[in-house]
């Protein structure tokens, strides 16, 4: 394709460089009679799941302020569409979104907070369309079978409950239902599925299928009732270099339904930027829909801050206002759905020198908008999938309107760079082009991302006295769960297994309550540990968590109910040490969340015993484990266990819990400090010091030496002003900082580092960064560990996740030339 032969031609010698410049020079040709599809709108998807979770206990104004930025036309990301997940009581990524039908009987549509993001996006902009899809579902859907499909009119009744619930109980009309997100969908159902919204009266809501890859085209093709139920073909991550031949045959849109899952940076800005044009310009894409919309989950739940927006601080109400908002806006802003593409050739295309142009027109007017993106190899990447290797060069462009355009005398620009590494850099700032003659030039740096525009009621929206970060999670805590509303999640916890709601139960109090009656259809989570949810930071060691518990009346299940508090665990408390009680008195301390009753292996336990049967009645459980770590258990304040070891690696959440799904209800929850002497700092590090790795700081402790950013341009830039250098084999230093440097350069997946472990190579000598034991970092020699994981909260690059035995104790990524006792760090666990 002429994609490839650009860049070999491109990378040959100056003789073919001369043909590009004449090649540039001609200019880029924009006609309104030659209109193409129907351009269907840029949107966010909330869920998939929990990514909203901390958003609606979120201090106000803050809350508003971040709605407003995400929904409000002329003023942020000003979506289009707002895609949901419709709850399934399992796992989907950050977390378990509560279903409206936990069982068969009972549809409660106050459950979760979607209704409640759809309301306020709809408040903001009557014309937003909504999107609902299903990550999961409620056991009984299937019968307990694990398949959604096997009784279609089910399944059906279960979804259509989903739309008429929305638009009996908030006037909200669902514009798109999909069918399960990323697995399989089923030709049968999808007919039923149709039919019975038809019947429900919901004639008007359009069916995508399937959310998930590219053989659903050809599935459709041979099947034409299938096909005849199916409105849009929505793909997820879709590559612009696969073949979309299948999907053109059918002609019907084909959606990007989900897309970017990339770190929100200015490389997410370029990700996002590029895709939502190259889509479009290679394979006639008509909607992209970028996950997710708000990153208001916990960091150490997976994929933190891949956002439009990051808001991970309920209590103090700080909030980030990333580039992508303004990538958005690039679109959003300047076009409507139901306007229409220019056709390649005619107003979009590939750029002459590397990069996309997209035109859009209004139908019933005389405006138009125009984008050019222009993103370099290093910096293009979303997540997924893979990119093939390309050049892309500045270059200036000559546009002609064609007289169709009927071309005014001037333009609006909009113009971002998101690979320019200034103190300021440049996001949507806008200008003002004139046209002469129809025609105007532009000069399209790379890195940039520019709007030519009718329309001038762009804005760069913003609100004065954003609250300033602290990203501790303010100690010590608690929650007696009276304050909240019916089948609403409790404040800041974040379910990770089952789901738990606040009701009023029969003393007329309420209770946190787990309302999972059986494993449910789930998306990741197949059911091996009981219900949980969670709440605090990922970097918590020394806290001790109680929480008053009631277990229901004895069903007969083996093994007896329990209950369970938790601290240092991990998103799925695979790790952490965990303390249950069951009904006959039976105590365990665990290494990990109890194993899920009846169904999985008994874990063994650190420690364990008998105390007197707790029956059905309120008992108080409490956990603390030290800087010692040891732990201590205790029951309705006598003591449990005392002075049991524990790992001292594991690092994580407070978490309560259960071992199976039975309504275990929860009251007067609290987290609270224990006792440990922070560390002393370094001096202030001078250029040329060399970085070690030393013991992380406890508790979410925030110390300078280990305190890093991770610049867009790849570089690690160390708390004191100074960044990393590893400009040949050996140790790494501190140098004054210049992006322009590549022994600076870092490369590194921008989006993983901070969910998992990656290698960050130096783009010097290509070498990983490697670290040991002993204390040493190098690049290029084999170490304990070449890969790191970021902790945002701290800012530590870590060489541990989760507890890696192998490793020991997290090592963090540290500049400190030599102790010195006179620095006295800020203390973050406050
Ligand atoms: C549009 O044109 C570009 C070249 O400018 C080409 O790479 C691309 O495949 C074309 N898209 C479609 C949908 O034909
Ligand atoms: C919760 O705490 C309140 C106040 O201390 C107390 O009155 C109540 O009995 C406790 N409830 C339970 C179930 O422990």
């Amino acid at each position: 394709m002429s994609f490839w032969r650009r860049a070999e031609v491109f990378c040959l010698a100056g003789l073919c460089f001369a043909a590009f410049v004449q090649a540039s020079a001609a200019p880029i040709v924009v006609d309104r009679t030659h209109t193409s599809a129907t351009f269907d709108g840029i949107g966010g998807l909330s869920g998939g799941g929990a990514t909203s979770v901390l958003l609606p206990h979120y201090a106000e104004p803050s809350r508003s302020q971040i709605l407003d930025y995400l929904f409000k036309p002329n003023f942020g990301a000003s979506l289009q569409i707002l895609k949901v997940e419709i709850g399934g009581d399992s796992q989907s990524t950050d977390g378990t979104e509560s279903s409206h039908m936990h069982t068969e009987d009972r549809i409660d549509l106050h459950t979760g907070y979607e209704w409640w993001l759809m309301q306020e996006a709809k408040k903001r902009n009557p014309e937003i369309k909504l999107y609902g899809l299903a990550w999961a579902f409620p056991g009984w859907v299937g019968e307990g079978s694990g398949d959604p499909f096997k009784f279609p009119e089910q399944t059906a009744r279960y979804l259509v409950a989903w739309v008429a619930g929305a638009k009996t109980e908030y006037g909200l009309d669902i514009d798109y239902l999909g069918i399960w997100n990323e697995r399989a969908s089923d030709s049968k159902f999808v007919q039923v599925l149709r039919k019975t919204l038809n019947q429900a009266g919901f004639a008007r809501t359009k069916l995508v299928v399937k959310d998930g890859t590219l053989d659903i085209c050809n599935e459709l093709l041979k099947d034409k009732a299938y096909a005849d139920a199916v409105d849009i073909v929505g793909l997820h991550y879709p590559s612009d270099f696969a073949d979309f031949s299948a999907c053109r045959q059918l002609g019907k849109p084909v959606w990007a339904s989900e897309e970017s899952s990339s770190y929100d940076d200015l490389n997410g800005a370029a990700c996002w930027g590029r895709v939502i044009n190259s889509h479009w310009v290679i394979n006639r894409m008509t909607s992209s829909i970028m996950w997710n919309l708000v990153g208001a989950y916990y960091h150490g739940t997976d994929w933190y801050a891949s956002s439009m927006l990051t808001s991970v601080e309920p209590w103090s109400g700080h909030y980030e206002v990333n580039p992508v908002i303004w990538a958005t806006a690039h679109v959003t802003q300047f076009t409507k759905i139901g306007w229409r593409y220019l056709a390649n050739g005619s107003g979009s295309g590939e750029l002459p020198r590397g990069g996309y142009y997209t035109a859009w027109v209004d139908p019933s007017s005389d405006d138009f908008t125009m984008n050019f993106v222009k993103i370099s190899r290093d910096h293009a990447s979303c997540t997924r999938p893979p990119l093939p290797n390309f050049q892309v060069e500045e270059e200036t462009l000559t546009v002609l309107l064609s007289p169709s355009m009927r071309p005014p005398d001037e333009l609006e620009i909009w113009y971002s760079n998101f690979e320019s590494y200034d103190a300021d850099p440049s996001v949507f700032k806008h200008s003002t082009v004139q046209v002469l003659n129809g025609k105007f030039s532009l000069k399209v740096p790379v890195g940039a991302m520019i709007t030519v525009t009718t329309i001038k009621t762009g804005q760069k929206g913003s609100f004065q006295g954003i609250p300033p970060s602290s990203p501790s999670f303010p100690l010590n805590y608690a929650d007696d769960f009276q304050s909240s509303a019916d089948s609403e999640n409790a404040r800041w916890f974040a379910d990770q297994i089952g789901s738990f709601e606040i009701h009023r139960v029969e003393d007329g109090m309420r209770s946190l309550k787990q309302m999972v009656p059986l494993l449910p259809i789930g998306w990741t989570d197949k059911g091996s540990r009981g219900p949980m949810t969670l709440i605090g930071m990922r970097e918590w060691q020394d806290i001790k968590v109680q929480v008053s518990f009631r277990l229901p009346p004895p069903a007969g299940r083996v093994p007896a109910d329990a209950a369970c508090v938790g601290v240092r665990t991990d998103q799925m408390w695979k790790n952490g040490v965990v303390l249950c009680v069951n009904y006959d008195g039976h105590w365990e301390l665990l290494n990990s969340g109890p194993p899920l009753q009846g169904s999985s292996a008994p874990a063994t336990p650190l420690a364990s015993g008998m105390t007197k049967a707790v029956g059905s009645s309120w008992h108080v459980l409490s956990l603390e484990v030290g800087g010692s770590n040891e732990a201590q258990g205790a029951l309705d304040g006598n003591e449990l266990l005392s002075s049991v070891p524990v790992r001292s690696m594991d690092t994580g959440f407070a978490a309560i819990g259960a071992n199976g799904w039975f309504p275990i209800e929860f009251r007067n929850f609290s987290v609270s400090k224990v006792h440990w002497a922070p560390p002393a700092s370094c001096v202030e590090p001078r250029p040329g010091a060399v970085l070690t790795s030393e013991p992380c700081t406890r508790n979410g402790y925030y110390l300078q030496e280990q305190a890093w950013e991770l610049l867009p341009s790849y570089q690690l830039k160390h708390d004191s002003g100074l960044c990393a250098s590893g400009g040949a084999q050996g140790a790494v230093t501190l140098e004054i900082c210049d992006s322009t440097k590549p022994a600076q350069l870092f490369l590194n997946d921008y989006t993983l580092v901070r969910n998992t472990l990656v290698e960050f190579t130096s783009k010097a000598v290509m070498k990983p960064l490697a670290g040991d034991k002993s204390g040493a970092v190098f690049v290029g020699k084999a170490g304990d560990w070449s890969k790191w994981t970021y902790f945002p909260n701290t800012k530590q690059l870590r060489n541990q996740y989760v507890a890696d035995v192998s490793l020991g104790y997290p090592m963090c990524l540290t500049a400190c030339p030599k102790k010195d006792l006179t620095h006295k760090p800020v203390s973050l666990f406050t």
